[in-house]
């Protein structure tokens, strides 16, 4: 009998790939050249945006982006109860306050009609995640924010290949901000992307993950004065991509389509095998949505589940995803109630009942094995398993 040892995600890259990143290294140019240009370029073309801007990751280009639209000391965002915590920590790290809002349970993403209630006079930014792939009710959202004047900055971490009504995610908000972690669909090891349509905001942007320079190094040494230093008109960070990263994420661009295409396969192989188990919900997009499948999470419900059931259905899990990995599938919670986390609980006050659906689906939810390269012996097997449990 075949043994098992399925991850939850695993990185898949070609062979011209792994050899692209070779280049800069034999070109001598590392950082933010020419490779992160052309990675640029083909974020661009794919998703429609105006504007990409590499930087090192998601979280420096959440950060990035509300220190461009100037959030600072005292200024509210709010933020879904059940995200990655970078989602809140870069709030943090602006001197802002952080203004949880729950989440639908249906869709894992923010709970619209709960939004306006927590807006303050200091309210600045909604911050609407894309949460694994599946986009979040923009429309909705973006009225709120033009009502209020307040900006948006979407954590699309995960959503890459993500549309919603016929858009690419990210191209909604002020900001759009993508991810490049291995557990994403396309990786170069660390690293992120901002998209905007706002010409300003792109050079500021710009600016401020290059230390605060008006010019990058490139356009310094192919200008006409190649010889003489930029000036710094902001005091920036230093939030460059390297090149080595640039081609890596530029050669999986070219088989983008091809990736989305078979992580959307998988996923709906795992629709079709467990539309009959009434004690598993799974990710369910409207015809309006197109999911990216950064991951597959469910709501693990072997009995009604509210406030009062949530810890025995808890304790189920636990044990159910403990045998799993004892026959070699690995499961994970989909991602945390961050206001669960000691920094936001002990900061804030905050209870887990303050925000029930994302209570529910921190200690609920269960992710499923889905990577490029994953064999259908290793779906079966995992779906053999699902579908055989009983609770
Ligand atoms: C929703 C969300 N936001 C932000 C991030 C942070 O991304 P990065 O690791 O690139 O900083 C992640 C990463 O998993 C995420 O899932």
């Amino acid at each position: 009998m075949t043994e098992y040892n399925i991850p939850i995600a695993k990185t898949q890259l070609t062979s011209d790939e792994i050899s692209s990143v070779l280049e800069p290294l034999k070109s001598g140019w590392l950082v933010q050249g020419p490779k992160v240009g052309e990675f640029e370029e083909k974020w661009c073309q794919f998703t429609n945006a105006k504007h990409s801007i590499a930087v090192t990751s998601c979280t420096s280009a959440l950060h990035l982006s509300l220190e461009a639209l100037d959030f600072g000391e005292g200024d509210e965002a709010i933020v879904p109860a059940f995200t990655w915590i970078s989602t809140a920590n870069v709030v943090e790290h602006l001197r802002g306050k952080v203004v949880f809002c729950d989440i639908d349970l249906n869709t894992f993403n923010l709970d619209v009609s709960k939004i306006e209630e927590l807006i303050t006079p200091s309210t600045k930014v909604i911050i609407p995640v894309h949460l694994f792939g599946l986009p979040a009710n923009m429309e909705p959202i973006l009225s709120i924010a033009k009502a209020h004047n307040l900006k948006v900055v979407e954590d699309a971490a995960c959503g890459f290949g993500s549309q919603y009504r016929g858009r690419h995610v990210g191209l909604f908000g002020d900001t759009g901000c993508f991810s490049f972690h291995p557990r994403k669909s396309i990786t170069t090891g660390e690293g992120g992307m901002i998209t905007t349509e706002n010409d300003e905001l792109a050079k500021k942007l710009r600016c401020l993950r290059d230390h605060g320079a008006e010019l990058s190094d490139l356009q310094r040494h192919v200008g006409p004065r190649p010889y003489l230093l930029a000036d710094h008109p902001l005091a920036g960070y230093n939030q460059r991509m390297t090149d080595i990263q640039g081609v890596l994420g530029s050669t999986q661009m070219d088989r983008a389509g091809k990736i989305l295409e078979e992580r959307r396969q998988l996923a709906s192989n795992y629709n079709d095998a467990f539309v009959t188990l009434e004690w598993l919900r799974t990710p369910t997009p409207t015809p309006d949505l197109i999911h990216g499948y950064q991951s597959y999470p469910c709501l693990f419900a072997p009995q009604k589940i509210d406030l009062k059931s949530v810890a025995d259905i808890n304790l189920k899990r636990n044990s159910w995803m403990e045998k799993l990995q004892s026959i070699g599938i690995s499961t994970r919670p989909a991602t945390h109630a961050v206001h669960m986390l000691s920094y936001y609980k002990n900061k804030y006050g905050l209870k887990p009942s303050d925000y029930p659906n994302s209570y529910i689906a921190n200690d609920c939810s269960v992710s499923f094995p889905l990577y490029n390269g994953m064999t259908s012996s290793e779906q079966n097997f995992v779906i053999d398993a699902i579908s055989g449990a009983t609770f």
